[in-house]
């Protein structure tokens, strides 16, 4: 199902390109990774060596591909992209590694999901950079060859930090974990993006769509496009309260920011699975949505505003949960 608060990228990457910022300075929030990484960027500078290898991690949409690029930008280098799935082969990372030059960033995104036995070209590339790579001598034996790699930064990003293994974990300097925003920092990206797109928005509307943003940049710019539509069909120089209020409620984002994937979510939960306890799996088959969606985009920010709980033996909805829904909370009944 199509889902306007969905967290993941899926096909606006155009957009989401031209509202993206391009340097530490335009990047909003973050404070703590954002102050850190100017310190090592000006150190590694005055150093005159590469920045040590980056971790971001964090759920969809919070900016680790953004800020990716900005330490590319911020090194004065350019950036090489990869994307973990798209590594099949042995062959395919010493590919990508051998056309590296001196200083570039290789962004791998969603680097968890390297297989294992490829992933360890990795480490010596990352500590030394060097390549090993074994030659077969056609009679069935075979040799090792090493090359010698430019200095580089690996950035990888995830959003399941949990997924990468031990080895590779800690062959990065540098691991920053990105948080969910505050409504005062989604109203500052709602004005960014306003002033970028020329498309004014006044006080009240920029606070209602912070309001109901999920706590994610990617959400708010997403709203905004859809806002700013209405506001050309009903013929509005600005998108005000009213615009944001009609066109949440017919794009059926709520006032928390839950979608209907959400509600369905919490409503199995509730009335199918008696509150749970409940694996994700199982909610996932019941609403018909792959459990990846649902532990990846759906549950990280229920889980943080604590409609859902995690126990040891599943899932289980909060007393916010059934207050949201409207159904009565049994606090005594046998699940809790
Ligand atoms: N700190 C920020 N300030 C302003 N805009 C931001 C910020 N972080 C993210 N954005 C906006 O949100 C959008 C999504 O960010 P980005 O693609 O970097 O997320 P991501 O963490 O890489 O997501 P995914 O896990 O799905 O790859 C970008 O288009 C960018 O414009
Ligand atoms: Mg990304």
């Amino acid at each position: 199902m199509a889902r306007i608060v969905d967290g993941s990228k899926k096909d606006d990457l155009d957009f989401e390109g031209s509202i993206r910022p391009a340097s530490l300075d335009e990047y909003i929030g973050q404070t703590d990774i954002k102050e850190n990484l100017e310190v090592f960027i000006k150190a590694c500078k005055m150093r005159d060596e590469v920045l040590d290898h980056v971790l971001l991690y964090g759920p969809p949409g919070l900016g680790k591909t953004t800020l990716a690029h900005i330490i590319a930008h911020e090194m004065g280098t350019n950036i090489k992209t990869a994307s973990g799935p798209s590594i099949e082969k042995s062959g395919d990372l010493a590919a990508i590694l051998s056309q590296l030059e001196p200083g570039d960033v290789l962004f791998i995104d969603e680097i968890h999901r390297i297989p294992r036995y490829i992933e360890e070209i990795l480490y010596p590339a990352m500590e030394d950079f060097v390549l090993d790579i074994v030659i077969s001598n056609g009679d069935g034996s075979s040799r090792n060859l090493r090359i010698d790699l430019p200095p580089f930064t690996l950035v990888g990003a995830t959003t399941r930090a949990g997924d990468i293994s031990a080895p590779l974990r800690d062959r990065f300097g540098i691991t920053s974990k990105l948080s969910y925003y505050t409504e005062e920092e989604l109203y500052q990206i709602i004005k960014r993006t306003s002033k970028v797109l020329n498309m004014p928005i006044n006080e009240n509307a920029a606070l209602e769509l912070a309001r109901r943003s999920r706590k994610t940049p990617r959400i708010a710019n997403r709203l905004f496009k859809r806002v700013r539509d209405f506001a050309l069909v009903f013929e509005s120089s600005e998108i005000d309260e009213d615009i944001t209020k009609t066109s949440l409620r017919r794009l059926k984002v709520d006032e928390d920011g839950l979608d209907q994937i959400d509600i369905q979510y919490l409503d199995a939960l509730i009335t199918k699975f008696n509150g749970g306890p409940v694996g994700a799996q199982t909610v996932a088959t019941s609403i018909g949505e792959e459990v990846t969606t649902i532990e990846d985009v759906v549950e990280p920010y229920l889980l943080q505003e604590g409609f859902v709980k995690r126990t040891p033996r599943g899932r289980v909805a909060t007393e916010k949960a059934y207050n949201h829904l409207n159904i009565e909370y049994d606090p005594n009944s046998s699940n809790k």
